[in-house]
């Protein structure tokens, strides 16, 4: 295929295309030293270190293509034309960032000008418009999670949707369900909503929902693992070669975290992010397990998955292994190298990437962009990351451009009040002994701590909110906003004491006990009387910044600022002391929570900008608090079960953590170690009571479960490839400093590759280059993203009534629990939730269903869900613990699998899980049943590897010969499986260009 000159020059970034008339002209970098040309991992040698240190990931080829399954198949049609249409050069520009800090946005991939089809401008963050002014800052995750209301996950969602829609974001890098919160102390948990995957699963399938209804691309992250920040990226520490590894069975990867990004794929996110870190040894965004596997093939996700910040690690690999989109972009931050971009274009002109696979990244991104109707919809980016001025650079790193870069325009609407009705309702009252509500017509209110007031460097002094100064609305890291105004506790407060005319006093240094004591006795003193509130914190963010020695993760899980000196030297001269927490996750209370002269106790979560109006309509009983905890609280940071890696244990090479607690996190946990929580998971209390009765189960029709089969259309390709010539550098093209270009040095692509290890031969994955019709998993859909469709089939349908016995109007959040039987299941798992308002003396009635799904469990043989012959119970109440109402479940015969199913299952060896677990199980939770159960997670994921992945690499493995390297991206040649392999052949490293080639 013949271009014109016009059509090169068309296929630039659109920057480019507006800044091209610039007389200078970037001489082309030479002599850039190049980077490290192994596979990531390829010269670990993981045979050495034990068995459970170096699990791997089984490959997974050819990445699936979409199809345009269920309601995507308008969005595939209109994509495929449109990617028809375009060339080599532009289908990679789709696929490849610009570079950090190249455009206006976090990210921006290249523009297609000749179509007149602008860069995408992704954009930051799950609470708001990162970097954007005049934009609302909602209430974090863990407190919407907090309101269990379904029209609230969507509203918030459509809320930032709409800001974003409005900033001229294309791509808005939320909502978070990796962290899930295996740990409490996980730095990012926040930003995502619940260690229970139900509760995320709804809250993020709702979100999707709302933002893309906003006609904004969601993009759900990070996928998947991605549990804490020590290590994500490897270094720190520097001599660390490689990111930490997230090391899982099967079983707990279906059933714990993969579950909630299920249902985002369900509810149609047109993005998904893949993570930092590695799994089971492989890098997030070149796993093929995960990506091609897990994503694509089983739960038939139709949109495209794009790379976070520098998280990709190669070229080639990351391609075959499933990635579409990478970004920033370039190699490291402003690097000026690209693992795609130029090298993407010469990958596929020699055939090392198949047309197929660009041509369905392509098709993958735009379909996206149809999905949500884009068209019509966008808004030119009138915000700037880099910089509040009006005017500045549009290519911020190379400093070039001059121009007007922010138009401030104010996108928040009436966004203020709902984020004020959010936190309200997201509030959690954790003990009430009477000290609330507070009439208004206390003599004298007290109020303590720095949590109470102001920053001193004003509420987005720390970039990133990346100190805990003053009151916490939200964590620090790259999921904050800049507040347009936060309104403090100690303000409203102020403002409701006075609307009574009533006397209010502060201390808000935390440390200033004599102070303290003192006004704390004053409220005590006969005729005074009043309240003491008292605000404390606990704060965590991304691991890029530091707080007070915390790296992104918590270090502990106590009170920030001496909370607990601060709480109990109030408490012991004040006898209606109420105390506010807002905490990223749970903190220990142990010191000072039973004290009866602490009257109140409340969880204030992460609130965001209406921060003191909400938390003043909850202490004064405007808002009656219905939240409820979306975690548990517990006595000590070990009854938690799971926890961080804070130091390296696998020498230079990659830390390994193992979940080896399986699905057992948070409540599932504290229930199997027999621990009991001080506020257990889904438990919060309201002004008024109620009462749980009448419990009915409707067993609905819903045939027997059939495995999915047939298979795939064969790959498409859409226009052709092109010949190197078309794709040069056009002469006199200006280069932006450090800015990604498609396009190649030279038609030579050795030398335009400037890769010294071209065309080294090496193996490729097995079936990464097939591109004929592909059989479907069974637990995979022909029909529709999701999986089987068959695994939403309604099963059961379940009230119960729910009455008010108090005397106010209130929220009650009932809540379906279901326990799976089997030796090795938790006692119980969420299956369903409501939030509703009753009124006084009234009856409301409960409704919740259940699906295939939700009773079923992952068979790793079967490579399937499953419903086991072990009996089944439902509980009903108002917290995992407060569960007055229960009920055996009948199973129709047929549904459930007859019982050999499930003890062959048990007998066989990659159900290593199920039954070294279920030893572990009746050990009671000794120290050594905990450690039988890491051995058992490891036996499993490669018994389940060999069952997961066809002959091929069976065979390899079982016949010794071949090394497993970390992904299956890459075998080693299997003539010598020491061999180090270095490059595959073509451009995976950036060109780097030297003048020669020019
Ligand atoms: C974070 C992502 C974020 C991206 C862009 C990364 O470091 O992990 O959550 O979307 O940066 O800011
Ligand atoms: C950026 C974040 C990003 C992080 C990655 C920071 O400089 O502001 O967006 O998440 O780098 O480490």
């Amino acid at each position: 295929m013949a271009f014109s000159g016009a059509a090169l020059l068309a296929a630039l970034p659109l920057a480019l295309a507006q800044s091209s008339s610039s007389a200078a002209v970037t001489p082309i970098p030479s002599g850039l030293p190049f980077p490290d040309t192994t596979y990531p991992n390829a010269t670990v040698p993981y045979a050495v270190a034990g068995a459970q240190t170096n699990q791997t990931s089984p490959p997974s080829y050819p990445a699936p293509w979409g199809e345009g399954l269920g309601d995507w198949a308008d969005a595939y049609q209109q994509a495929r034309a449109f990617v028809s249409q375009l060339t080599l050069t532009e289908k990679v520009n789709l696929t490849t960032g610009v570079g950090w800090q190249g455009e206006q946005c976090v990210g921006n991939n290249g523009a297609i000008p000749r179509l007149a089809f602008k860069s995408m401008c992704l954009q930051d963050s799950p609470l708001g418009v990162r970097f954007g002014d005049f934009a609302t800052a909602q209430p974090a995750g863990v407190t919407i999670a907090a309101t269990w209301d379904r029209s609230l996950f969507y509203l918030r969602g459509l809320n930032m949707g709409e800001e974003h829609r409005d900033k001229g974001v294309d791509i808005f890098l939320g909502p978070v369900v990796g962290p899930l919160g295996r740990a409490p102390a996980g730095g990012r948990n926040w930003e995502g909503f619940s260690p229970d995957p139900y509760l995320s699963g709804v809250a993020v399938a709702e979100t999707v929902r709302g933002v893309q209804d906003a006609n904004v691309i969601a993009c759900t992250k990070h996928y998947i693992l991605n549990e804490q920040e020590h290590f994500r990226q490897g270094p720190p520490p520097d001599y660390l070669t490689e990111a930490l590894s997230s090391n899982i069975d099967d079983k707990t990867m279906h059933e714990l975290y993969l579950w909630p990004f299920v249902d985002a794929v369900r509810a149609g996110t047109g993005a998904m992010m893949c993570s930092y870190q590695q799994i089971n040894n492989s890098y997030g965004c070149q796993n093929s397990y995960t990506m091609n596997h897990l994503l694509k093939n089983e739960l038939g996700f139709q949109g495209f998955i794009l790379s976070d910040w520098d998280a990709q690690h190669s070229g080639v690999a990351s391609a075959l292994a499933g990635l579409d989109q990478t970004m920033p972009g370039d190699e490291s931050f402003d690097s000026g190298t690209a693992y795609w971009g130029g090298n993407l274009t010469i990958a596929v002109l020699n055939g090392t990437i198949p047309q197929w696979r660009i041509d369905d990244m392509a098709v993958r991104i735009m379909a996206a962009y149809y999905y949500v109707d884009r068209p019509g919809h966008e808004v030119d980016t009138n915000f700037d990351s880099w910089t509040q001025d009006t005017f500045g650079f549009q290519h911020f790193f190379a400093s070039e451009d001059y121009r007007q870069v922010n138009w401030h325009v104010d996108v928040q609407q009436n966004h203020g009040q709902d984020a004020r009705n959010f936190a309200a309702k997201g509030t959690v009252l954790l003990k009430n002994t009477g000290g609330l509500p507070l009439t208004g017509q206390e003599k004298l209110t007290a109020v303590f701590g720095s949590d109470a007031a102001e920053n001193q460097y004003g509420p987005n002094g720390c970039p990133d909110r990346g100190c805990d100064n003053g009151t916490l609305a939200m964590g620090w890291g790259s999921g904050t906003a800049n507040f347009p105004y936060l309104i403090t506790p100690l303000e409203a407060i102020k403002a409701e004491v006075r609307s009574h005319r009533g006397s209010v006093e502060s201390v808000i240094d935390d440390y200033a006990y004599g102070q303290i004591t003192a006004l704390s006795r004053r409220v005590a003193q006969p005729l005074v009387g009043g309240a003491c509130i008292v605000f404390a914190n606990s704060d965590a963010g991304e691991g890029y910044i530091v707080v007070d020695y915390n790296e992104g993760d918590r270090n502990n899980l106590t009170l920030w600022h001496n909370g607990d000196d601060l709480i109990n030297a109030v408490a012991a001269e004040c006898n209606n002391t109420i105390v506010v927490m807002h905490t990223v996750g749970p903190v220990l209370v142990n010191a000072w929570y039973e004290n009866p002269n602490i009257t109140a106790i409340v969880w204030a979560g992460i609130p965001g900008q209406e921060s003191g109006n909400a938390i003043t309509d909850i202490l004064y009983g405007k808002v009656n608090p219905g939240g409820k905890t979306p975690f548990t609280w517990g006595d000590s940071r070990g009854s938690y079960g799971s926890d961080l890696l804070y130091q390296t244990n696998n020498g230079v090479n990659a830390p390994q953590d193992n979940f080896e607690n399986g699905v057992f996190i948070d409540y599932r946990a504290f229930d199997r170690l027999g621990e009991t929580p001080v506020y257990e998971f889904g438990f919060g209390l309201s002004y008024t009571t109620f009462e749980y009765s009448n419990l009915q189960v409707q067993s609905q029709q819903a045939g027997a479960y059939v495995p999915t089969s047939g298979q795939t259309p064969p790959a498409p390709t859409y226009g052709s490839v092109g010949d190197a010539a078309d794709f040069v550098y056009p002469t006199d093209f200006h280069r932006v400093e450090a800015y990604i270009y498609p396009f190649i040095n030279s038609t030579n692509l050795r030398q335009s590759s400037g890769d010294p290890a071209y065309g080294v031969n090496v193996s490729y994955p097995a079936g990464a280059f097939d591109d004929g019709a592909q059989p479907y998993l069974a637990a995979g859909s022909n029909v529709a993203p999701g999986g089987n469709q068959q695994l939403y089939d309604l099963m059961f349908t379940i009230t119960a009534d729910v009455t008010n016995t108090g005397d106010v109007v209130g929220d009650e959040v009932p809540q379906l629990y279901l326990s799976l039987g089997g030796p090795d299941e938790p006692a119980v798992v969420l299956r369903g939730f409501e939030r509703l308002t009753v009124q006084p003396g009234e009856t409301a009635q409960f409704q919740a269903q259940l699906c295939r799904r939700d009773l079923s469990n992952w068979d790793v043989v079967s490579q399937n869900w499953v419903i086991t012959s072990y009996p089944k119970t439902i509980y009903v109440g108002s917290s995992s613990r407060k569960l007055p109402l229960q009920q055996a479940l009948d199973i129709p015969a047929g549904v459930a699998a007859p019982a050999p199913a499930s003890s062959s299952a048990a007998a066989s060896g990659s159900a290593a899980v199920s039954s070294s677990a279920a030893a572990s199980g009746s050990a009671a939770a000794s120290s050594s049943a905990a450690a039988s159960g890491s051995a058992a997670a490891s036996s499993s994921a490669a018994a389940s590897s060999s069952v997961a992945v066809s002959g091929s690499v069976a065979a390899q493995s079982s016949a010794g010969a071949v090394t497993q390297i970390s992904d299956g991206q890459i075998q080693a040649p299997s003539a010598a499986p020491t061999t180090i392999v270095t490059q595959i052949s073509d451009g995976q490293i950036q060109a780097a260009a030297s003048s020669s080639t020019a």
